[in-house]
C-alpha cells in the first residue's frame, strides 16, 4: 500500500538531478517470485544542476548490497527509495535487489502474464525494478543481460549476443528510465524486413502467444505503412537494426513505445477477419503507428518531467491522426475524432476533473493519461498548424528534430521552435497549454449594404482552480453559400484572439449562409442559434464534409432534444425525410453516410441538456432516443431493402476503408431493420457471418430488441477460446441491455467463469460498458452507482492506476438531480474512505468530490 498523506508534485518546482547517468548494465535473473536484478551504473556530477543530493527512486524492492566504487555502503532506505553519500567525481554505483513478478497484479514495472514476463515502465514503473533516478531528464545507454530458461529473451535496442538461457542486448540511443523495456517467454513470431529510405535493412518482429501466430500480418502491414509514412510525411527514418512488438493480453493501456521494443496490449494489435471488427482493425493500425511514431516525438526527443507529457503525446495522437487520414479517409477520420472529443475530452474538460494540456500539479502522474493531454494536446498542434500553414509547420518540425535531437525538452522548447521559424509571438497561444476547460463560441450576423459581418465571443466557463479565464487565439474556419448552395466565399481562416471580435466579408450581392468552424478547426463548443432551415441547408449544400455532417448532427440533437423535454411529440420527420435523401445518394463515401445516422449518444445529450439548464433524466433521454430510432426505422421502411443490398460485400475480406465502410453503413441498416422484422435479418446474417464485424453488428442488433438468447450462446460456444471476442461477448451483453437489466447483467457476467478482474481488458469489457449504458448506470435507485463502486474498490487492492481510471465514470455527477448527485456522491465517499485505498484512486475520487 501507499502512504497515506499523498504529495503534490509541482511543474514550478522542477530541478535537475545532481548526478548524470552515463550507461547503464543491467543483468536480470528471471525467476517468479524472487528475480534478481544486478545494475551498474556510471554516475558523474551534473554541471547544471547545483543539488547534490544522492537520491535512488525504488519502491517493491528487497536490497541485498550496493556499492559505490567497489567497496560496500549502507544506504538510507524509505518506501520511496534510497539516499546515499557519494564521492565529489564520477563513480560507480552497483546493487542487487530482489523482485516478485509473479504478484505483481498493478501491471507496472516487471510483471507476469501467462507465464510469460513483461516489463510497463512509464511513468514511474522502472523504480520497481532496481533504484535509479527515475525521471525522464535522467537518459542513458543500457546494456542489458537477461537470464531465464524462456526461448525468447528480450530487451530494448540491438542484440549483442545470446546463448542457451541468456542474451545480451545493447540499445545505442540514450534513453530516459521509463522507456526500459524486456519480454521473456515462450513466444513465436512473425518476422519480415524494411529497407529505409538510406537503404539501412531493419528486422521486424511480432512476438505472441503459440496460437496467435495468423493474427499479426495485419500489424506487421500497419507497420511498415507507419515506417514508410513517417519517411515520407516527416523525413525520419528507424535508427536500429531491429523492431520488435510484442503482444501481451494483461496490460492497463493500449500499448507502449518502449526503445526498440513496443509492447502492446493483445486487444491493439492481434486481429483477424474472424475475430476483429472494422473499428478493431482501424485501431490497431492506429496504435501501431502512434508507438512507432513515438521512436521520434517522445524516445529520441522525450520530455524533461511528466508535466510536458503532452509534448510527446499530443504531437504523437496528432501523427497518428495525419497518418490515418493518408491511409484513410480525411474527412471520415476527422468527424470521427471530434466524436471522440465530445464524448471522453469535453466531459473531463468541463467537469471536477479539467486540467489543462499542460497540467501544473498532480499526485498520481498516471491519472494524467487523459483525454486532454492526448486528444486535446493534439487539437493544440492541429490548431498551430492550421496557424502557420502547412509548409511552415513542415520547417518548424525539421528545425525541432534537428535542435532537441537527444534531449529531454518542454513545451517552452517547442513553441520555440514554431516563434523561430515564424517570427511570430506565441504567449497567447500558449494558453491552451496552460488554461483548462472548453472555450464556448458564441457566433452573431450582419449583412449590410454587400458587406458580410461575423461577430464572435469567446467564453470559457470557471474550471478547478481557475476561475478567471483570458481570451485564446482561436483558429476558425470560415465559407460562405450563396442562398443557391454556390460556394461564394471558399475556406478563409479567421484569427480570433480578443473576447469579441468581427470579420467582415465585403462585395457580396446577397446575404450568405455561413458555414463556420470547419473541419472542427479548434476545439470549442459552438453556439450558434441557427435556424432548422439553415442547417438543412448546409446539410444539402456545405462544400465542407465536416461542416454538412455537423448540420445534421445539429438536428439530430434539437429534435432529440425536443422530444426529451417534450417540446415536440416525436422526430421532426421533414429533417428526416431530408437525410433519407442524403443517405440514398450513392455518389457519397458509405462511411460517411454511415456517420451521418449516427445519434448524439445519451450522455452527449444529458450534457447539452445540463448546457441549457435542463436537469437531464436518463430515463426520459433513453425513451427518447429509442422513439426516434424506431420512427425512422418505420419512415425509410421501404428503402431499407435497396439501400442494404448496395452495402453488399462480394469480394474477399479487407480490412480497408472501402469495404469497412460499406459494412458499416449496412450495419447501421441492420440495426433499423431488425426494429421492423423482430430479427429475421440480423439472425441470417448473424448465421451466415464470415467476419466479425458482421457477426457483431448482427449480435447487437439482436441484443438491442431483446432477441438474442440462442445468439449469445451460440457466440459463446463458437469463441470461447479466443480472449479477445471473448471481451466483446461480455461488453455488448452490458453494453446495449435494456437500462432496467444492465446492473444484473453485469452482476451476472462477473459470476462468469471467464470473469477475471485481474485482466484489465476483462475488467474494462463489463465495466466499461455498464456505465457506457447511460440510463443503466444512472438507474434512479442507485445499483449502477454501488455495484461500480464495489468493484473499483476490489480492483484497487489488485491494479490502482486501471481501477483510478475508472473513476471517472463518475465525473459528470454534477449535471443530474439532487437524488443522483446524492448517490453519486455517496458512492464516491465510499470509495474514498476505503482503508488503504491507493494514491491514484484518492487522487480521483478527492478531484471529483471536489
Ligand atoms: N505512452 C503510451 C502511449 O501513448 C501509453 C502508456 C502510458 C502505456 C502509460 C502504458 C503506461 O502510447
Ligand atoms: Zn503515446
Amino acid at each position: 500500500m501507499k502512504d497515506a498523506a499523498p504529495q503534490t508534485v509541482y511543474l514550478a518546482d522542477y530541478t535537475p538531478f545532481g548526478y548524470g547517468v552515463e550507461d547503464v548494465h543491467l543483468t536480470v535473473r528471471l525467476d517468479p517470485g524472487k528475480t534478481r536484478v544486478q545494475s551498474r551504473i556510471r554516475f558523474a556530477p551534473n554541471p547544471e544542476a547545483q543539488d547534490r543530493d544522492f537520491f535512488l527512486h525504488g519502491e517493491e524492492l528487497t536490497l541485498l548490497w550496493a556499492k559505490i566504487d567497489g567497496a560496500a555502503v549502507t544506504p538510507q532506505l524509505s518506501d520511496q527509495g534510497l539516499r546515499c553519500t557519494v564521492p565529489d567525481g564520477p563513480f560507480i554505483w552497483e546493487a542487487e535487489v530482489e523482485i516478485a513478478p509473479e504478484s505483481n497484479t498493478a501491471l507496472e514495472g516487471l510483471y507476469m502474464s501467462n507465464g510469460m514476463y513483461c516489463t510497463q515502465c512509464e511513468a514511474e514503473g522502472f523504480r520497481k525494478i532496481t533504484f535509479y533516478p527515475d525521471r525522464p531528464d535522467v537518459m542513458a545507454v543500457f546494456t542489458v543481460r537477461i537470464e531465464g530458461p524462456h526461448p525468447v529473451l528480450l530487451s530494448n535496442g540491438n542484440p549483442v549476443d545470446s546463448g542457451e538461457g541468456w542474451a545480451e542486448w545493447h540499445d545505442p540511443w540514450p534513453k530516459p528510465a521509463y522507456l526500459f523495456a524486456l519480454v521473456a517467454g515462450d513466444l513465436v513470431n512473425h518476422p519480415d524486413r524494411f529497407t529505409t529510405m538510406s537503404g539501412k535493412e531493419v528486422e521486424l518482429n511480432i512476438w505472441v502467444r503459440p496460437g496467435d501466430e495468423g493474427k499479426c500480418a495485419f500489424g506487421m502491414q500497419a507497420l511498415k505503412a507507419s515506417m514508410r509514412w513517417d519517411e515520407e510525411v516527416y523525413g525520419r527514418e528507424y535508427d536500429l537494426d531491429i523492431f520488435n512488438v510484442v503482444a501481451v493480453d494483461d496490460f492497463n493501456m493500449g500499448a507502449m513505445e518502449n526503445k526498440g521494443l513496443n509492447i502492446f496490449n493483445s486487444a491493439a494489435v492481434l486481429a483477424s477477419p474472424e475475430t476483429s471488427t472494422d473499428a478493431n482493425f482501424e485501431r490497431i493500425e492506429a496504435i501501431i503507428a502512434h508507438e512507432y511514431f513515438h521512436n521520434r516525438t517522445g524516445n529520441r526527443i522525450t520530455c524533461r518531467d511528466w508535466f510536458q507529457l503532452c509534448l510527446k503525446e499530443g504531437l504523437t495522437v496528432y501523427r497518428d491522426s495525419e497518418f490515418t487520414s493518408d491511409m484513410r479517409s480525411a474527412p471520415v477520420k476527422r468527424i470521427g475524432d471530434v466524436i471522440d472529443l465530445r464524448a471522453r475530452q469535453f466531459p473531463e474538460d468541463q467537469g471536477p476533473l479539467s486540467h489543462p494540456v499542460r497540467p501544473e500539479s498532480f499526485q498520481e502522474i498516471n491519472n494524467f493519461y487523459t483525454a486532454t493531454v492526448y486528444e486535446k494536446g493534439a487539437e493544440v498542434i492541429g490548431m498551430l498548424k492550421r496557424l502557420v500553414g502547412d509548409e511552415v509547420y513542415a520547417k518548424a518540425l525539421t528545425l525541432y528534430f534537428d535542435r532537441h535531437d537527444g534531449q529531454a525538452c518542454t513545451i517552452e522548447d517547442w513553441l520555440k521552435v514554431f516563434e523561430d521559424v515564424t517570427g511570430r509571438d506565441l504567449t497567447q497561444f500558449k494558453r491552451w497549454y496552460s488554461q483548462s476547460g472548453t472555450p464556448h463560441l458564441q457566433v452573431a450576423e450582419r449583412f449590410e449594404n454587400g458587406t458580410f459581418t461575423l461577430t464572435f465571443k469567446q467564453r470559457t466557463p470557471p474550471t478547478p482552480g481557475q476561475d478567471e479565464k483570458l481570451p485564446q487565439v482561436l483558429p476558425i474556419a470560415v465559407g460562405l453559400l450563396s442562398p443557391s448552395g454556390d460556394e461564394v466565399v471558399p475556406t478563409t481562416l479567421l484569427e480570433m484572439t480578443e473576447a469579441e471580435q468581427s470579420f467582415d466579408f465585403g462585395g457580396l450581392s446577397e446575404r450568405p449562409v455561413a458555414s463556420v468552424l470547419r473541419g472542427f478547426s479548434a476545439p470549442v463548443v459552438l453556439e450558434r442559434a441557427a435556424s432548422r432551415q439553415e442547417r438543412l441547408f448546409l446539410l444539402a449544400h456545405d462544400t465542407d464534409p465536416f461542416n454538412r455532417w455537423e448540420a445534421n448532427r445539429a438536428l439530430a440533437q434539437e429534435s432529440l432534444i425536443a422530444s426529451i423535454t417534450g417540446a415536440e411529440a416525436g422526430p421532426d420527420t421533414a429533417w428526416l425525410s431530408a437525410l433519407l435523401e442524403v443517405v440514398k445518394n450513392a455518389a457519397q463515401d458509405p462511411a460517411y453516410r454511415a456517420l451521418l445516422l449516427g445519434l448524439p449518444s445519451q450522455s452527449e445529450l444529458a450534457q447539452a441538456l445540463h448546457q441549457r439548464g435542463v436537469t437531464p433524466d436518463p430515463d426520459s433521454i433513453h425513451a427518447a432516443a429509442e422513439a426516434h430510432r424506431q420512427t425512422r426505422a418505420e419512415l425509410w421502411q421501404a428503402d431499407l431493402p435497396m439501400l442494404a443490398r448496395e452495402t453488399e460485400v462480394t469480394a474477399p475480406f479487407r480490412p480497408d476503408a472501402e469495404q469497412a465502410g460499406k459494412r458499416a453503413l449496412g450495419s447501421s441498416l441492420l440495426a433499423m431493420q431488425s426494429r421492423l422484422d423482430g430479427g429475421a435479418a440480423a439472425q441470417a446474417q448473424f448465421d451466415g457471418a464470415d467476419n466479425m464485424t458482421a457477426q457483431l453488428s448482427a449480435l447487437t442488433s439482436l441484443i438491442t430488441i431483446g432477441a438474442a438468447d440462442s445468439a449469445l450462446r451460440a457466440f459463446e460456444k463458437q469463441w470461447r477460446h479466443d480472449r479477445l471476442v471473448m471481451d466483446k461477448w461480455f461488453g455488448v451483453q452490458i453494453a446495449y441491455a435494456p437500462p432496467a437489466m444492465a446492473v444484473e447483467m453485469a452482476g451476472l457476467l462477473t459470476e462468469h467463469p471467464a470473469f477475471d478482474m485481474k485482466n484489465p481488458n476483462r475488467f474494462r469489457a463489463v465495466f466499461g460498458a455498464l456505465a457506457g449504458n447511460h440510463a443503466g448506470f444512472h438507474r434512479a435507485d442507485g445499483a449502477g452507482y454501488d455495484q461500480l463502486a464495489d468493484w473499483l474498490i476490489k480492483l484497487d487492492a489488485k491494479n490502482p492506476q486501471t481501477a483510478a481510471r475508472m473513476c471517472s465514470a463518475f465525473q459528470t455527477w454534477r449535471r443530474y438531480d439532487a437524488d443522483r448527485q446524492a448517490r453519486m456522491r455517496a458512492a464516491l465517499t465510499r470509495i474514498a474512505d476505503t482503508p488503504g485505498l491507493s494514491r491514484d484512486s484518492t487522487e480521483m475520487v478527492t478531484r471529483m468530490l471536489g
